[in-house]
């Protein structure tokens, strides 16, 4: 089968087009003929090396496609969608990949391949960060971030929550655009973080909320917005965060009675989504099934929509590079897919 690789961790001209062998099915696991990819930061992080694995590499986790051979569970033919989180034959930039049962599940009905390949990391991050706000989704949020992957799912889960305002950063004319007109947020409820300095970004949220703290902040980006994000907390809030920091990340979380979080008796949830199939066993999986059916429920019953989708090209080194470089500027819109 054709797939793109990397034979070493470094930048994106790495990427080679190889011909490799079809995978084989293990036990519990199902063979997919993938139809569409879709790119995720965490591609470009993990093509980087920052977080390891073994080389030579197919990178990519989020995927949809046809079943091409399984012992049990689905039935040759059936239209799927998954995460490539657990132990996988190889990533999704290529025609075919063998994967645990628990990471797949069937298609939503009425999306393409591409639509749906946009969907599992983002949508299900976005899911557990709604997940985690509990009932308090149907208030005023804070999000840093929104235009981006998770970003624009999480505005959906707030908006089909009743959420308002969903105050929302964003770095540009773009992101704005994409945010009033694709997602229907409202002008006045935009932040331009390049505009202002953590505290007054704080500020400036709290007044478009008519002066009332928030029940709820999401930090999807890290750079400084868990810091605006405990500033714009009510007491008793909750502040949920997907992106982990480096070590010389400034926030005394634990110290001492200032802690931005302990001083408001606030709630901090992390979100991450490859916690179980990373440091999980097996039993754990199920959990991506379940969230897999739960998304395509939510997306038939047209409860939330899908964000903007760029389909940039078929399986090939530019069409790779050009997802990574995009990435790695820092300013999608919504989600990039390719098809296979
Ligand atoms: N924990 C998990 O399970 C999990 C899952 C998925 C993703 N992630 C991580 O979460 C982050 C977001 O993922 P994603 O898929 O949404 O990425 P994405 O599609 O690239 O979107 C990120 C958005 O962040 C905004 N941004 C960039 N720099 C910023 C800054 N300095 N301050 C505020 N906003 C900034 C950009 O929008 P503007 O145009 O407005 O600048 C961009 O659209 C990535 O770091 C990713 O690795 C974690």
């Amino acid at each position: 089968m054709k797939a793109i690789q990397i034979r070493q961790f470094g930048s994106a001209e790495n990427f080679e087009l190889v011909d490799i062998p079809r995978p084989v099915p293990q036990a519990g696991e199902v063979c997919v003929r993938i139809m569409a990819a879709g790119f995720n930061p965490s591609d470009y992080k993990t093509r980087r090396g920052y977080v390891g694995g073994e080389l030579p590499m197919v990178l990519g986790k989020d995927f949809s496609g046809i079943v091409e051979s399984c012992d049990s569970g689905f039935s040759v033919g059936d239209e799927v969608y998954g995460y490539l989180g657990g132990k996988c034959s190889n990533g999704s930039y290529a025609e075919y990949v063998c994967v645990p049962k628990a990471f797949v599940a069937p298609k939503p009905f009425g999306l393409s391949f591409e639509e749906a390949a946009a969907i599992p990391i983002a949508g299900l991050t976005a899911y557990e960060c709604s997940r985690k706000a509990n009932s308090m989704l149907n208030q005023a949020v804070f999000i840093s971030g929104g235009s981006g992957g998770v970003g624009s799912f999480l505005v959906e889960f707030c908006k089909s929550s009743g959420a308002s305002p969903i105050v929302v950063t964003t770095g540009g004319q773009a992101s704005s655009d994409y945010l009033i007109k694709h997602c229907g947020l409202q002008p006045e409820w935009l932040l331009n973080y390049r505009d202002y300095d953590a505290s007054t970004l704080a500020a400036k949220a709290v007044a478009i909320n008519h002066g009332k703290k928030f029940r709820h902040a999401f930090d999807l980006t890290g750079k400084g917005m868990k810091q605006v994000g405990c500033a714009v907390l009510d007491f008793e809030g909750t502040l949920s965060t997907i992106v982990p920091e480096d070590d010389d990340f400034t926030l005394r979380l634990w110290h001492r009675r200032f802690s931005p979080a302990f001083s408001k008796s606030a709630s901090i949830h992390f979100v991450f989504l490859g916690a179980r199939a990373i440091f999980g066993a097996e039993m754990d999986w199920e959990y991506y099934t379940a969230r897999l059916c739960d998304m395509a429920k939510l997306f038939e019953s047209h409860t939330i929509h899908l964000p903007k989708i760029q389909t940039i090209g078929e399986l090939s080194v530019d069409t790779v590079q050009q997802a990574h470089a995009l990435l790695e500027k820092g300013n999608v819109q919504g989600k990039i897919v390719m098809r296979i």
